[in-house]
């Protein structure tokens, strides 16, 4: 029995291929490798000792899906493939509604004709809009997305959940990301994004090791302590983590599952920086400036219903998220 991973090349997939793979679960992926590269396959072997199975392929492609539960006892699938570029979406509204809903929509499709009705499901902190009450649980109503990334998670999500009414022989988990960062602590897997950095991490650990030169602090007079943004960064292991359990979950035939996956501690941007050049030792320069479109001023979770339901509450804290993520820069600057 296998657990088939889309997207398992990616920053969150690999981390979660790891801890799967080091918990004993037995895991397949597929990927286009559109924001990835097999490197990152290769390196989780190394990690791991076992040799990955996978296959170059597109969620929306039927046939390859075909193929793939075919040749695999597949009952559970992990749905990290999804674009993820906020901006981009925004300029290319139609290839991120057909690559992340269609595709995801061919997949369950395929998924249910091989009665495989077990899903978790990326979603994010963004579905909550500008957040009604903070710290955000789960009853906190959806909000309205800035764009058309976050309406792909906010749709798909409605989805899952009609899916799931209409038919509960399906168990959906969908989990609701809030800021992950860092990478695995040997430095030999992490997030490698394509171009410039649009994420706060990726941005410093670029100024850091000398690929740009200064990082921008979009705003400084939101109603936060120091007028910077606040969010709920939480170390990419721990997120990989939470994916274990939530396939553990979806063996006690859950129905429908929706979940937080945050530290429920909020920090700004400047006491990211702050924290990065302490615990690395590294001068980050900076300047202020003007607020980016779309942005809120503060967002962070309540984790209680991770920790009692899910059985599961993050280890790391904000500085070994920062070691490393430097870590995993420093050892590879240019990526995989
Ligand atoms: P990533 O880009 O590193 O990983 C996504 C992977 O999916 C990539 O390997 C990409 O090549 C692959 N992919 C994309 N479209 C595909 C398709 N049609 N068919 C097959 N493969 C495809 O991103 P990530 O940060 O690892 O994110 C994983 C998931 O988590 C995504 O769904 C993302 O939207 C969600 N998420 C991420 C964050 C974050 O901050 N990183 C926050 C909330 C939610
Ligand atoms: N920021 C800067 N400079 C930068 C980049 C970001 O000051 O160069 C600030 C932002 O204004 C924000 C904070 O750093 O206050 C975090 O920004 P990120 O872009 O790293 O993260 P967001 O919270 O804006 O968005 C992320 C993902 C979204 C996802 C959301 C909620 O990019 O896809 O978290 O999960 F929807």
């Amino acid at each position: 029995m296998s657990i088939l991973l889309t997207g398992g090349a990616g920053y969150i997939g690999s981390h979660t291929l790891t801890e799967l793979i080091n918990g004993g679960y037995d895991a397949v992926v597929m990927d286009n490798f559109s924001n990835s590269s097999p490197k990152a396959l290769e390196r989780v072997e190394e990690l791991t000792g076992k040799k990955i199975r996978y296959y170059e392929a597109d969620i929306s492609d039927r046939n390859a899906l075909e193929k793939i539960f075919s040749e695999n006892d597949i009952r559970e699938v992990i749905n990290f493939a999804s674009l993820k570029a906020v901006g981009e979406s925004v300029e290319k509204p139609w290839e991120y509604y057909n690559n992340n809903i269609g595709g995801t929509l061919t997949l369950l499709d395929v998924m249910r004709r091989h009665g495989a009705k077990n899903f978790v499901f990326s979603s994010s902190a963004t579905v909550y809009g500008d957040p009604a009450v903070i710290p955000i649980t789960e009853e906190c109503p959806k909000g309205t997305c800035t764009n058309p990334y976050g309406w792909t998670k906010w749709m798909l999500e409605q989805i899952l959940i009609d899916m799931q009414k209409a038919d509960n022989e399906w168990n959906m988990v969908i989990l609701r990301y809030f800021n992950p960062i860092g990478a695995h602590p040997s430095g030999r897997i992490g997030e490698n994004p394509n171009g410039r950095p649009n994420n706060l991490m990726p941005f410093i650990t670029q100024v850091a090791v000398g690929k740009l030169p200064e990082l921008g602090v979009f705003g400084n007079d939101y109603d936060t302590p120091d007028g910077t943004g606040v969010r709920d960064y939480l170390h990419v292991v721990d997120l990989a983590r939470a994916h274990v359990k939530a396939i553990d979950k979806l063996r006690e035939n859950p129905g429908c599952f929706i979940c937080n996956l945050g530290t429920g501690q909020g920090y700004s941007v400047m006491e990211l920086i702050k924290t990065f050049e302490e615990v690395n030792g590294v001068k980050i320069p900076y300047s202020i400036k003007p607020r980016r479109a779309g942005d809120i001023a503060t967002c962070y979770c309540s984790p209680e219903k991770a920790e009692k339901e899910l059985n599961w509450k993050a280890q790391f804290g904000i500085a070994e998220m920062c070691r490393d993520s430097w870590n995993w820069q420093k050892n590879n600057p240019d990526g995989y």
